[in-house]
């Protein structure tokens, strides 16, 4: 039986998600202050070379998944290099992208023709100045021009991620939800987490994704569980009666899912992440040019993840376990 990256509690991990910056062109609430962040200078980032060297080490142990992050990943020049170099990886069987779509219209075909295979587009809302607010600046408009451009190119399937939020986007479920039975797109409502939300009002802003199943029942829409969408995250899959596309939940906060945890993480300054919420970090870039250091550390990661989150406790107020990660989701990718 070849080496695996399996943990303590047995879980398999074949999925890696990688930071390629901590950059963003825009400043989602849930995810960046408007002012004062902190960026990583770029002798501090992992070039391409060192990302693929990384990915080398790991293919062998089973990595098969591959999801490029940010901040935003196609703010770095030149993604479809990285993406060209990780194809050629022997093992690798799929590299998919989380991006918020500004720049897909342009760059959606290169990306496709470099070997990317799938990708996820975040949309929180379908009104134009409520998209602009929550974005802090963002054009609705550019993003679905990129969806427009990921279906010319081919990428199937296309998911669209809404983070739902109390009294911000909530009422625009239905519209999300219509969406799907025009086309065989792929809506996944995600709940706010409590990452780097230190005064950011996440407590006021987290709703239960119960409310999305409310809506259907309130609008006597029905819908029924169904075959998970391809993909290597934790959403769960419903399809309303006729649609062409579904509509899929993750609820990290009121279910979560950690038992089925099956992803690393590597931010863009080089740090492996055994989980998002916590804070241990194993940093990975010291170790560049020596594989059999690299896997080492992967292994000394794996032993230290913990058997779940507790971002539940962070709207209790218990005690926590371990320590909560300080860095904003834009450091993380997600
Ligand atoms: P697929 O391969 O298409 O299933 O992608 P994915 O859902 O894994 O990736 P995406 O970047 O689209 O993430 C969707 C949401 O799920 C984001 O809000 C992520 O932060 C969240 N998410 C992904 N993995 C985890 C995880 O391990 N734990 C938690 N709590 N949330 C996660
Ligand atoms: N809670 C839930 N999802 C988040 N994302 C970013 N920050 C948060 C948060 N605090 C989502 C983005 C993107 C995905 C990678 O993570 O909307 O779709
Ligand atoms: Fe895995 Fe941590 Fe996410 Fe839970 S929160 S699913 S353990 S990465």
């Amino acid at each position: 039986m070849p080496k695996q990256l399996v943990d303590k509690f047995g879980r398999v991990h074949d999925y890696l998600r990688i930071s390629v910056t901590d950059r963003c062109n825009l400043r989602c609430v849930y995810c960046m202050p408007e002012e004062g962040m902190q960026f990583e200078p770029d002798h501090r980032i992992l070039t391409y070379e060192e990302i693929a060297e990384i990915v080398k080490v790991l293919a062998p142990l089973g990595v098969r998944k591959l999801r490029l992050t940010g901040g935003e990943p196609l703010v770095r020049k030149g993604l479809d290099q990285l993406i060209g170099m990780l194809s050629k990886i022997p093992g690798i069987e799929d590299i998919a992208l989380s991006t918020n779509g500004i720049y897909l219209a342009q760059f959606a075909g290169i990306l496709k023709e470099a070997g990317l295979t799938r990708v996820n587009i975040s949309l929180d809302s379908l009104i134009p100045e409520r998209f602009a607010k929550i974005t802090r600046g963002g054009d609705v408009g550019r993003v679905l021009s990129g969806l427009k451009a990921s279906r010319s190119a081919g990428f199937d399937p296309i998911k669209l991620n809404v983070v739902l939020m109390k009294g911000m986007n909530d009422d625009e479920v239905a519209s999300f939800l219509r969406m799907t039975y025009e086309e065989p797109i792929h809506i996944r409502f995600i709940e706010y987490m409590p990452i780097g939300y230190e005064g950011s009002g996440w407590k006021a802003g987290y709703l239960p994704l119960e409310h999305v199943l409310d809506t259907c029942r309130r609008l006597k829409w029905s819908f029924s569980r169904c075959e998970d969408v391809y993909g290597n995250g934790p959403a769960e899959s419903y399809r309303l009666e006729g649609a062409a596309g579904t509509f899929g939940l993750i609820h990290p906060v009121s279910d979560h899912f950690c038992g089925s945890c099956n992803r690393l993480r590597l931010t863009a300054d080089g740090n492996i992440k055994p989980c998002l919420y916590w804070s241990d970090e194993y940093n990975v870039r010291k170790h560049i040019g020596d594989s059999s250091a690299i896997e080492q550390l992967f292994f000394k990661a794996l032993d230290a993840k913990p058997e779940t989150h507790e971002m539940a406790k962070a709207l209790s107020g218990e005690q926590q376990n371990h320590i909560p990660t300080v860095r904003r989701m834009s450091q993380i990718g997600g």
